[in-house]
């Protein structure tokens, strides 16, 4: 299947495309490699985001992140919003298609959120087939990204990255590793973070997202609406250490500042990326 660079490593450091940045991006290019858009918002026939997509594919590589895969419903594969994806991948040639390890709905209804599962063999088994399935109809291997959550099922035997971890080997896919929702899963459930890093096979991890979160009471909530946080920026580091150079993107989905202020942003991942990758050389 087609894998590409391994980890991803020459794309860099990417940022989300957001509506708001998509004219300061030709006003002066900004130093960022690649952009990440959000499939769902491109799935219409015409228009000012496609319009803008081609722009900003016709200077940049893209890669696609998606929400509504809903991989580990019970409800049937979308085939239709399959079909829509292909087509999209086909016209747009990103370098890799995302999308959660989580569900979004079941029986016609869509909850409209990315819900966490139990963590058990037969949901293991129930997914490794699903993500099989998305990757034969696609021709290509997608990556699954660790969602954060607010809850925990009785019934989980496996632990969040025994799961994941599992699940790259038996589907044969990738990961994206938000780091900022390993951060927030290890306050929410009390975990050592660099537990979970230590378990993720290296090799395997093909992008990181970086992003802010907010605090309600005892829970974290991935809000995606500040600045990356400190202890993220070190486990950040030590994701790096353990995988070596990742391609690396900031998040953010709500109060987004001028484009200039996640350039800014992302110029401390550089900076901290050469530092960690120095330091693993060494
Ligand atoms: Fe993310």
């Amino acid at each position: 299947m087609n894998a590409g660079n391994a980890n991803g490593a020459g794309l860099g450091f990417g940022l989300g495309l957001r509506p708001e940045h998509y004219e300061a991006i030709f006003e002066q290019p900004p130093r960022v490699d690649w952009f990440e858009a959000l499939t769902e918002n491109y799935m219409v026939d015409g228009g000012r985001p496609l319009y803008w997509l081609e722009r900003v594919r016709s200077h940049y590589p893209i890669v696609f992140h998606g929400v509504s895969l809903s991989i580990g419903s019970t409800a049937p594969l979308d085939l239709e919003y399959l079909r829509q994806l292909k087509s999209l991948v086909q016209r747009f040639e990103p370098r890799w298609i995302s999308d959660h390890l989580c569900w979004t709905g079941v029986a016609g209804k869509n909850l409209h959120d990315l819900l966490p599962l139990p963590y058990t063999e037969e949901a293991l088994a129930h997914v490794a087939a699903r993500v099989r399935r998305v990757q034969d109809f696609l021709g290509r291997r997608i990556l699954i990204e660790n969602v954060s959550s607010y809850l925990e099922y009785r019934h989980s035997r496996l632990t969040e990255w025994e799961f994941l971890a599992a699940l790259c080997e038996r589907a044969d896919c990738e990961l994206l590793l938000d780091v900022n929702n390993l951060y927030v899963n290890s306050r929410n459930h009390g975990f050592d973070p660099l537990v979970f890093l230590d378990a993720i096979q290296p090799a395997r991890v093909r992008q990181i997202h970086l992003a802010g979160h907010s605090q309600d009471g005892e829970l974290l909530i991935d809000t995606h609406d500040h600045p990356v946080c400190d202890p993220v920026w070190t486990l950040y580091a030590e994701a790096l250490r353990r995988c070596g150079p990742v391609a690396t993107m900031i998040e953010r989905d709500d109060h987004i500042p001028p484009l200039a202020e996640l350039v800014a942003e992302l110029d401390r991942a550089r900076a901290l990326a050469a530092s960690a990758l120095r330091a693993r050389a060494a």
